[in-house]
């Protein structure tokens, strides 16, 4: 289970979904996840980030610097920070959303009306 959050900067484009095209500097996207087992146990999952950077950054994120935090607190990875290499997958996968600044979007049933 996820839920995704935005900051003040990046609301107004978020709430865009498929229109965005672009998202202003400084806007943060982050995603917390849990599980919830057999047992009807919830467990914390990793914590993910997305924050747009200002340009030069990193052209082969689009500036994003992804985050992946895991339960319990240590960092998995930080793009050009802690294991840069190992969030590069990240991108891989979210440069599918291009035309909308390289952010994927919940399925429209879950967006908050
Ligand atoms: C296999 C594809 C895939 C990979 C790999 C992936 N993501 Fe995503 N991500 C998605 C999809 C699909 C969504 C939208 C649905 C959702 O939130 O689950 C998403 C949404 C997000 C969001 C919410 C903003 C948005 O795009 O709407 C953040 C933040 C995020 N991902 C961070 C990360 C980070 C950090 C990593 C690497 C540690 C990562 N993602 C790896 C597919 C992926």
């Amino acid at each position: 289970m996820v839920q995704n959050l935005v900051n003040k900067i990046g609301r107004d484009a978020y709430k865009k979904f498929d229109d965005i095209k672009t998202v202003p500097i400084g806007s943060t996207m982050a995603k917390p996840s849990f599980t919830v087992g057999k047992d009807g146990e919830a467990k914390l999952g990793p914590l993910f980030i997305m924050e747009k950077m200002t340009n030069g950054f990193n052209a082969d994120t689009a500036n994003w610097r992804y985050a992946a935090i895991l339960p319990g607190g240590n960092t998995m990875g930080v793009t050009k920070a802690t294991n840069s290499a190992g969030v590069t997958f990240c991108h891989e996968c979210h440069v599918s959303g291009e035309d909308n600044d390289y952010l994927l979007l919940a399925p429209e049933e879950y967006r908050v009306k």
